[in-house]
């Protein structure tokens, strides 16, 4: 018997306090402005400490996505955790989200393609549904990074955009070939690692932590923006037309795309190039920034809480970021 995947489980969660772009100009030379016409985000959300870190964000978000597809943590067997900002270097996320969730002695993954990370992380479930290995697959991806950012002059670059959340979706096993998740297609550049990165701490160093490092600014996140720009608007619609043309599917058959929250003129640029008419791209930027590994689980739970996703649809995920990795997802709903 041929195994395949759908989902059948969404949930979010989000940090509850809200950082509008107003707050942000009143720390740094920036406006609302600004912020709006280079990115379409008002406002995101920061984490509160000692309440909300990765893994219980991403918990959380498992625990509804479980509810709603009917199972139980006893069900779950192997969880794919995807994110850039794990609480501890090491163990993984992953093993802690299992714990607080009590999950069994199952297999956890940490994934590491920052904004690409859901759509790997969902991809490797998948291939484990295929081959048999796995019934009930828990995907998360969450983060934290308004830690990560300096909200200063010299970091507004990036801490204008990026906020934190966390999705997870139920990956679960079934045998209609033509239904739930058709293909994932994966890719990556590393020639291109250092031009989005956060470079300390790391293990090049004999010190992982100076001084130097703190006072220079070299422990934050550093992004050559307009190279991001230029390759994500050229492998989004490539990734995107790979998978459509892998399932002899034409562009006008995507009843909805739901792309990594990168930036807005981003989404505007792909939505152009296949012609969609806005009611068939998912955009929250608006209220959460970008979130990385979590912004397409984040994206997919609100269009499918407010009915936007009917059984049949063909739902196209598409991502593009650090590394740089860009991947793609097409599910008949
Ligand atoms: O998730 C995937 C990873 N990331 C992305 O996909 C991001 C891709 N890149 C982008 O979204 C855009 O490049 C940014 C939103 C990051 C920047 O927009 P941009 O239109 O490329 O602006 P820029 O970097 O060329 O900066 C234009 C000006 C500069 O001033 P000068 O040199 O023209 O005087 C910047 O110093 O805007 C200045 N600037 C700011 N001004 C106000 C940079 N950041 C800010 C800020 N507020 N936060």
């Amino acid at each position: 018997m041929s195994f395949y995947s759908k989902i059948s489980g969404l949930g979010f969660y989000v940090p509850e306090t809200i950082v509008t772009n107003d707050d942000l100009s009143k720390q740094m030379e920036t406006s609302d402005e600004w912020i709006i016409e280079r990115t379409g985000i008002k406002e995101r959300r920061f984490f509160t400490e000692g309440k909300d870190s990765v893994s219980s964000m991403g918990a959380r978000a498992a625990k509804i996505a479980l509810e709603r597809a009917n199972k139980t943590p006893a069900d779950v067997d192997m969880l794919v955790f995807a994110t850039l900002s794990p609480d501890y270097y090491f163990p993984g996320s992953g093993v802690l989200a299992q714990r607080e969730l009590g999950l069994r002695q199952i297999p956890c993954f940490d994934v590491r393609q920052q904004c690409s990370g859901f759509i790997y992380a969902l991809s490797l479930a998948d291939q484990y549904i295929k081959t048999g290995s796995a019934k009930t697959v828990l995907v998360i991806g969450s983060e934290i990074q308004s830690n990560i950012m300096e909200i200063s002059d010299r970091g507004r670059n990036m801490s204008v955009i990026f906020g934190d959340g966390a999705g997870a979706c139920v990956l679960e096993a079934h045998t209609k070939k033509r239904k739930g998740l058709l293909s994932t297609h994966l890719h990556a550049d590393g020639k291109y690692a250092e031009e989005l990165m956060l470079q300390h701490p790391g293990s090049r160093k004999k010190k992982r932590v100076t001084q130097e490092m703190i006072d220079s600014g070299e422990l934050l996140p550093n992004m050559n923006g307009k190279l991001v720009f230029m390759n994500a608007v050229k492998y989004f619609p490539e990734v995107i037309r790979e998978a459509l043309a892998y399932n002899n599917l034409k562009e006008s058959d995507i009843d909805l795309l739901v792309p990594h929250q990168a930036n807005q003129r981003i989404t505007l640029a792909v939505q152009k190039e296949f012609g969609l008419s806005d009611d068939r791209v998912v955009s929250n930027i608006h209220k959460y920034g970008n979130t990385t590994a979590a912004s397409i689980p984040i994206a997919l739970t609100e269009a499918w809480e407010s009915g936007r996703i009917k059984d049949g649809d063909l739902i196209c995920l598409a991502s593009f970021g650090s590394g740089f990795t860009w991947a793609s997802a097409l599910i008949r709903w």
